[in-house]
């Protein structure tokens, strides 16, 4: 009876192993099933900070195109829907995750010293994207690509400088506003600057500066308020495209037309991006008289990054994207902005044909 029992006991002791080791086996293959296809791919954790313009969804777009399976990525993409405490949760999440690289495109400059720090004590690179951080310790972060946007904003401003030159036209017969991008992005910093120093060196009359969040419906009902407010205004600057959009609406709507003909009283809009067709159509009309190029496609020029690291290399810190200016206007053909010389480019259909393909 004895030996009956102790073989009960065994085989009872058997099956709890058995058992117990397809629990092991079966948790294992639910965190397999978590990594990528092949075992082999590289994962990115990218948090995209939203979807509000065109550029945005060019943005959004070449990184899911570059980083696909076939290429050898499995990319996770988070839209942080403009909330900076969404990017946050969503880098913690990446962290949980092990990915092997975060990619953020941070909706404004500051607040991410804690979420960065977390980022590098779990030894996960972090590439910045488009707009920069603000961060007390710079090696918080692997790497930034981006666009230098205060460079952007004096292209602009010294388009309009030589253009109401070669008009004869005087500084104090200007009569600006600005429709600013998401306050404390680097776009809208950069952008703010360029304007603000340009009105201040030339003596521009800058009535106000007001928020647009860089999109088509803020850029309409500011620039609507705008005109009751002031009735003297004669350039808009936009600081993206969706903006201009919305507020070449709004002029129209009132009743004013919009183009470079500021001395026969149209009201002249400049804008940056010069993403898709309809901002380039609208320049070769002349409803935007110039735009200042904000390049949207880092997909590829990340994917350059990580394939460095990979290797084993160290990327440089910074990487500014060359960028041009549009205009269909002849008048202004070079801008001399800080000692250097910058075409601008005479827009036509053939060139916006290209861009497009
Ligand atoms: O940070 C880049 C800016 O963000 C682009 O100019 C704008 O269109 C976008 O929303």
């Amino acid at each position: 009876m004895k030996k009956i029992i102790v073989i009960i006991m065994v085989l009872a002791l058997c099956i709890m192993a058995i058992s117990c080791g397809n629990h092991m086996v079966s948790h294992e293959e639910t965190v397999r099933t978590q990594e990528p296809a092949s075992g082999k791919n590289i994962v990115i954790g990218f948090s995209q900070l939203g979807a509000e313009s065109d550029w945005r969804s060019a943005n959004t777009e070449s990184m899911k195109s570059t980083f696909t399976a076939e290429n050898g990525y499995e990319m996770i993409f988070e839209d942080g829907q403009q909330k900076q405490s969404n990017q946050i949760t969503a880098i913690r999440m990446f962290i949980q995750q092990e990915v092997d690289y975060i990619v953020l495109a941070p909706v404004t400059e500051k607040g991410w010293d804690t979420v960065l720090q977390e980022a590098k004590d779990a030894g996960i690179p972090v590439i910045i994207v488009d707009r920069m951080v603000d961060v007390s310790d710079e090696n918080l972060f692997t790497c930034w690509v981006g666009s230098n946007f205060e460079l952007e904003g004096k292209k602009a401003t010294e388009w309009l400088n030589q253009y109401i030159k070669k008009e004869g036209i005087s500084p104090e017969d200007i009569h600006i506003v600005n429709i600013q991008g998401t306050l404390g992005a680097s776009a809208q910093i950069g952008r703010t600057k360029g304007l603000a120093d340009a009105a201040r060196a030339h003596g521009w009359d800058l009535l106000a500066e007001v928020n647009g969040d860089f999109t088509q419906a803020k850029g309409r009902e500011v620039m609507k308020s705008l005109l009751t407010l002031y009735h003297n205004i004669n350039v808009v600057y936009c600081e993206n495209d969706n903006e201009a959009f919305g507020a070449i609406e709004a002029i129209e709507a009132a009743g004013g037309k919009v183009g470079s003909d500021l001395k026969n009283g149209e009201i002249m809009v400049i804008s940056f991006d010069g993403v898709k067709e309809k901002a380039m159509s609208y320049t070769l009309e002349d409803k935007i008289s110039c735009i200042a190029e904000c390049n949207p496609l880092h997909g590829p020029r990340v994917k350059a990054i990580i394939d460095l690291l990979e290797s084993g290399g160290t990327p440089d810190k910074f990487y500014y994207v060359d960028e041009e200016i549009f205009s269909a206007n002849k008048a202004v053909t070079k801008l001399s902005i800080d000692g250097t010389e910058y075409d601008v480019t005479l827009l036509t259909q053939e060139i916006i044909d290209d861009r497009n393909q």
